[in-house]
């Protein structure tokens, strides 16, 4: 009989045993094992077998949504039902939390895993490349109740919206109707652009006019919705590379045109803040928004949804951008964010004092809400230069996390000050580098001493996507606001305060 039991640190050896035979070189350590368990909103749950640990899973639980970090099963008991009975439990835990939704990634050629996920009830809704160590994986997410916006109300009058984002190299294209995601696929060409170490346009464009329309057809197949039931368009018209957003938005305006609907051309990095309404419902009044990206780090009062303020933003490189940097000086692949996360976690935060960007007494009147992040990439590459100079020994984990722990230390400092300033008790953080788990546990630990409300959404949204578009595009279409002009241009530099390109 399989008995599911909380984890407790008696299993942990068990499970970094089991951990070594399932993952090998990319299983979690004792010490980033023990990191994990204790992080804030992590649920582990051990499955038994006569005694032995058979298996084990874990869940993230983030505002009202539900992800599931891991559910691994020993070689010993394989189909036996173990995997099965650990994502009930953990489907039933986020359901008695009041979880809107649980979300998962899997390896694509999983396919047992894949099935059991499906027959379970979860739908993909996602492709990642390259997402575990070079593979790609699925998205999936399990509906548990609708998301925020269309309780009660009749689903054929909310207009369906279909979003496209090709600002940069992911060709995206979602679907939502109201407060509802129905469909978010990706294609990227981040594995085209790897070896010159950093995007390049025209092959990130010619990408777009490959993937875009097998992108379309995937996610109204995944909506099971036809082009015709489209009763609004929405596309990215900056801030981003010129040519990639003109694919997208000679693409889009082909659709509006030949479906004759009204077509909303709008700002990528708001996008990224609205998207959380698909997943935590409607924002309050007024929220403080973190962008944090490749290409953006900015503080924005957002209110009513689609009007900004825009407080603060990089004066010079983009946390994302400095993370990317920063890998290269470390000797790891690009895009660099997601590898220093990685060592970073097995690191001491604590390890070396590198300096905190305008966050002297001299800044606070001029720079209290803006950002700097290339002197701390300096200071990383001169002490990394120091150690080699000397030979000393250098741990790289302890450089990174280092490194992390200096720009979320900077992003919460400012982002939480902004929030006492102006009295606002939520604040959203978006972009590719909320994916960051720096970032997110700092966030959460201060927002939780701070009395502010934290919505960050799964990682799946945070990164470039089509269905943040079409968020924004249906919060548009529900204030009644008139569609952007058949003819207008993409805009690489377009303002934040823009929401929308309007008549
Ligand atoms: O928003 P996004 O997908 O693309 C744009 O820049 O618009 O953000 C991608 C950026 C890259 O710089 C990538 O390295 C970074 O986000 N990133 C991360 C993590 N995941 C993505 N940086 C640190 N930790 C991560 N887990
Ligand atoms: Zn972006």
């Amino acid at each position: 009989m399989i008995v599911v039991r909380p984890l407790v640190g008696a299993d942990l050896d068990a499970v970094a045993g089991l951990e070594c035979a399932l993952f090998g070189s990319q299983a979690w350590s004792h010490d980033m094992l023990v990191e994990e368990l204790c992080g804030p909103g992590r649920t582990y749950v051990a499955a038994d077998i006569d005694g032995d640990l058979a298996g084990y899973a874990g869940v993230r639980f983030d505002g009202d949504n539900a992800d599931i970090m891991t559910i691994g099963t020993s070689p010993l008991h394989q189909r036996t039902g173990v995997g099965r009975t650990l994502l009930r439990a953990l489907v039933d835990h986020a359901r008695e939390l009041g979880a809107a939704g649980v979300f998962l990634e899997v390896q694509v050629d999983n396919e047992i895993a894949i099935h059991l996920y499906e027959s379970e009830g979860f739908g993909r809704i996602g492709r990642r490349r390259g997402y575990y160590n070079g593979a790609d994986a699925w998205t999936m997410r399990l509906q548990l109740r609708p998301a925020g916006g269309v309780i009660g109300q009749d689903r054929t009058m909310v207009p369906l919206v279909l979003g496209m984002e090709t600002s940069c190299d992911e060709t995206g294209v979602g679907l939502v109707r109201g407060g509802e995601l129905l469909a978010d696929v990706v294609a990227s060409s981040v594995d085209e652009h790897a070896r010159f170490g950093g995007i390049i346009p025209e092959i990130a464009s010619r990408a777009h006019l490959e993937a875009m329309v097998p992108t379309m057809d995937r996610a109204l197949d995944k909506a099971g919705a036809r082009l015709a039931d489209v009763d609004a368009v929405a596309v990215t018209a900056g801030p981003g590379l010129v040519g990639p957003l003109t694919v997208g938005t000679a693409a889009a305006k082909a659709l509006a045109l030949a479906l004759d609907r009204p077509l909303y051309a709008v700002n990528h990095i708001i996008a990224h803040v609205v998207v959380d309404t698909l997943v935590h419902g409607p924002f309050p009044e007024r929220v403080m928004a973190l962008v944090v990206s490749g290409g953006h780090s900015s503080l924005l009062l957002v209110d009513d949804t689609v009007h900004v303020t825009e407080l603060g933003s990089t004066l010079d490189d983009a946390a994302g951008e400095a993370f990317d940097k920063v890998g290269r000086l470390l000797g790891l692949p690009y895009p660099g964010g997601p590898h220093i996360d990685r060592l970073a976690r097995g690191g001491n935060p604590d390890a070396i004092a590198f300096p905190r960007g305008l966050t002297a007494a001299k800044d606070q009147a001029t720079h209290a809400s803006n950002f700097s992040f290339s002197g701390l990439k300096t200071a990383v590459a001169r002490w990394l230069e120091a150690r080699q100079d000397s030979r000393q020994d250098i741990v790289l984990a302890d450089v990174a996390a280092s490194f992390a722990a200096a720009v979320a230390d900077v992003l919460t400092t400012k982002t939480l000050a902004a929030c006492a300033k102006h009295d606002v008790r939520t604040l959203v953080v978006g972009g590719g580098f909320s994916a960051n788990s720096q970032l997110r546990d700092m966030a959460a630990e201060r927002c939780a001493e701070a009395g502010v409300e934290l919505r960050i959404p799964p990682v799946a949204l945070c990164t470039d996507n089509g269905a943040m578009v079409a968020a924004l595009g249906a919060a548009l279409v529900a204030r009644g606001l008139p569609a952007s002009p058949a003819d207008f241009g993409v805009d690489s530099t377009l303002p934040l305060t823009q929401v929308m390109l309007s008549p």
